[in-house]
């Protein structure tokens, strides 16, 4: 396996950074996950303006042109063999000595990646019988909206529902919203039929999947609305699905173990999960 660090591609095992990276300090750093389909990332040029939105957001600098990244990033796909699969890239502030405050302005900025396989057809028997969930107290910051690397809450909420049987965790804010899982986008049907997300703001990553369903399902002429909703209507909700990269579209038929409508995934999450399918394929 082989890894793209600052401006090198090396063997995974050589592959690596300073301990003074302010990533690995602060957690002072950036990511994308994009996906690859027939060697060719998928969607690139919405995650580069998302990677793009997160770096101002933080005063980051960008380590290269959106040109030269999409070289580099195509190399370590091409030379990584991955023609299914996903692509891991990280931004840090750089290496310098530790001060909360930013470093000199000078510090470049670090760039580091890897190209996986992936095996995306795997979704499907799990599409069709659809997974469970949790719900847990979401514990992070006021801007969820920026990729950062700082990603504690997460990975708690993550575990809490791997150690509870459950494929994620969706988790709810001190006033009983529903804000996103630990790493997808929820979504929910309600009783008439209306499918739900909440609109973007600070409370949520704006998620790429998210972007595109909302579109495949206007088109498709089902009724989408963005609006925030509480765990009551989660737990209510006739159906309840969640996407991200790793997971395109995933049907979640029970919460807390409470089944959701009757439990399986349900025609709109079907639709959802078609949808998405005819577009990566
Ligand atoms: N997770 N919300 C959170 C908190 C996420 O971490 C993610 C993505 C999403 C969905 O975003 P997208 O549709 O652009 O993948 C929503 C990635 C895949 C991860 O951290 O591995």
């Amino acid at each position: 396996r082989l890894a793209y660090v600052n401006g090198r591609i090396v063997p995974l095992a050589q592959a690596s950074v300073s301990i003074e990276d302010r990533a690995y300090l602060f957690a002072d750093g950036i990511y994308e996950v994009a996906s690859i389909f027939g060697g060719a990332l998928f969607d690139w040029p919405l995650h580069l303006e998302r990677m793009a939105r997160s770096l101002n957001e933080l005063q980051i600098r960008a380590p290269m042109s959106d040109a030269a990244l999409r070289i580099a990033a195509e190399r370590l796909i091409r030379k990584s063999g991955v023609s299914t699969g996903m692509l891991y890239l990280q931004i840090t502030r750089g290496a310098a000595r530790r001060d909360h405050a930013f470093p000199d302005a000078r510090t470049p900025p670090g760039l580091s990646m890897i190209a996986r396989p992936f095996d995306f057809s795997r979704r499907v028997p799990e599409q069709q019988v659809g997974m469970t969930a949790i719900t847990a107290a979401d514990q992070r910051w006021s801007r969820r909206d920026i990729k950062s690397v700082a990603l504690l809450p997460n990975v708690i909420a993550k575990q809490a529902g791997k150690e509870a049987g459950a494929y994620e965790t969706i988790m709810i804010d001190p006033d009983g919203t529903v804000t996103e899982g630990s790493s997808t986008t929820v979504w929910v049907v309600d009783r008439d039929g209306t499918i739900v997300t909440r609109p973007l703001s600070h409370a949520v990553l704006p998620g790429l999947k998210r972007r595109r369903l909302i579109g495949l399902l206007e088109d498709a002429g089902e009724t989408v609305a963005e609006r925030s909703y509480d765990v009551a209507a989660l737990k209510d909700a006739a159906e309840v699905f969640v996407t991200s990269t790793s997971s395109p579209v995933m049907p979640i038929v029970s919460i807390g173990g409470e089944a959701v409508g009757d439990g399986t995934p349900g025609p709109a999450s079907l639709t959802a999960c078609r949808l998405m399918w005819e577009e990566i394929e």
